[in-house]
């Protein structure tokens, strides 16, 4: 059974009640070296270690998330979209409370199969989220702190999808060479950048009929371990804009597109990937608001009538138009200890600085 809009809040006292304890109780970090290291002996007992901490952890950051979505400003909390979301977020909240402890194989398998479902379950958050910040602009201009709840709930949404996708994943039986769970022990970032260029070319392609080269320098020996889900959509992320920039600059020019360049370093801390463009840049002025949520000069910015597409996909029709690019890959660049940065050179073009932390210590962000 769905829960529905406010009133269920008020009417179900015992799971507001509920939800306000477990959200007070402490979440727990782990890092990508402790995640690779405990899935590479994925045994029965690792299992069921595994999912009796999910069953606890879970429901503390879900509860966490739940009680911030009821709690925005702005009336942001009201509007039918958020409603939604925090409908699918109290409702996973039950599914894992009223499952009762964990004690042996068969409980864990079906409390994997709970927690596959649950992650379905908010496939959606990030469209969804997305409109209802948009409602919310067309009635009040620039309302703060947004960008930091939405910053603080989409990572903390990272988080909770790696967590359950990770335990998910050590169940197969067997799995592609180096990949433990999620993590690719031996990730050629060279191949990531080359999948995620040409993915970001077709799309170029499909919308302007032509699509800039990309060049691509760096060891193609080189690996390190990461999730390549993760790496394909931040690089995907930056291409795209580099393309979108590239050939808005010259598609009505004799002259022939210039090159986007991606350098990849492998340092002894860092990985770092340069996506750097010759698109004319932007303003120094613009610079801050690249980051925030619904952030587009393309003409097809999101309005109410079309909702967004999920990031990093290849459905994503569209080059531009979501402002979401940025701020979300800056999130999974950080979610390892990572960051991102765009220095720009106006009339010029934009470089775009990937760094992402090469030994996996870090612990995750707990929003
Ligand atoms: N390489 C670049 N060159 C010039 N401008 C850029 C570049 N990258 C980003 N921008 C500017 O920053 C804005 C925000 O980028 P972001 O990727 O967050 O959103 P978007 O590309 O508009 O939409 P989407 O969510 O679909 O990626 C862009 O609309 C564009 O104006
Ligand atoms: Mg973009």
């Amino acid at each position: 059974m769905e829960i529905k809009t406010k009133q269920t809040w008020s009417m179900c006292k015992s799971l507001l009640k509920e939800v306000k304890e477990w959200g007070c109780l402490k979440q727990t970090g782990v890092s990508l070296r402790y995640m690779t290291e405990f899935g590479s002996n994925p045994t029965d007992t690792n299992l069921l270690l595994s999912a009796q901490f999910l069953h606890k952890e879970l429901p503390i950051r879900i509860a966490r998330r739940a009680i911030e979505l009821h709690t925005l400003p702005h009336g942001l909390s009201y509007m039918p979209p958020v409603l939604k979301v925090k409908d699918w977020y109290l409702h996973s909240f039950r599914d894992l409370r009223s499952f009762s402890e964990i004690k042996n194989m068969e409980d864990e398998k079906e409390f994997t199969e709970m927690i596959k479902a649950i992650k379905m379950r908010h496939n959606n958050v990030v469209p969804t989220m997305a409109l209802g910040v948009q409602q919310l602009k067309n009635v009040s201009e620039d309302p703060d702190h947004i960008d930091e709840f939405l910053d603080r709930f989409y990572m903390s949404r990272i988080g909770i999808r790696m967590l359950i996708g990770q335990h998910v994943e050590l169940h197969n039986p067997s799995p592609p060479p180096n990949c433990v769970g999620y993590i690719h022990t031996k990730l050629s970032p060279l191949n990531v950048a080359r999948n995620a260029s040409e993915d970001a070319r077709s799309m170029c392609y499909r919308e302007y009929g032509s699509a800039p080269d990309v060049k691509i320098y760096g060891d193609p020996d080189f690996t390190f371990p990461y999730v390549p889900g993760h790496l394909q959509l931040m690089i995907f992320e930056l291409v795209k804009n580099s393309l979108r920039a590239v050939q808005e600059r010259f598609m009505d020019s004799d002259e022939v597109a210039p090159p986007i360049r991606i350098v990849i370093a492998d340092g002894t801390e860092d990985v770092t990937i340069k996506v750097s463009d010759e698109g004319g840049g932007i303003p120094r002025s613009g610079l801050p608001k690249m980051f925030t949520y619904l952030y587009s000069t393309a003409k097809n910015s999101m309005d109410e009538s079309q909702p967004p597409s999920d990031l990093g996909t290849i459905d994503n029709v569209r080059m531009a138009g979501n402002g979401y690019g940025l701020p979300i890959s800056r999130l999974y660049a950080r979610y390892f200890g990572g960051d991102l940065q765009v220095i720009s050179m106006e009339g010029y073009g934009t470089d775009a600085y990937l760094h992402l932390c090469r030994l996996g210590d870090s612990q995750e962000p707990l929003p």
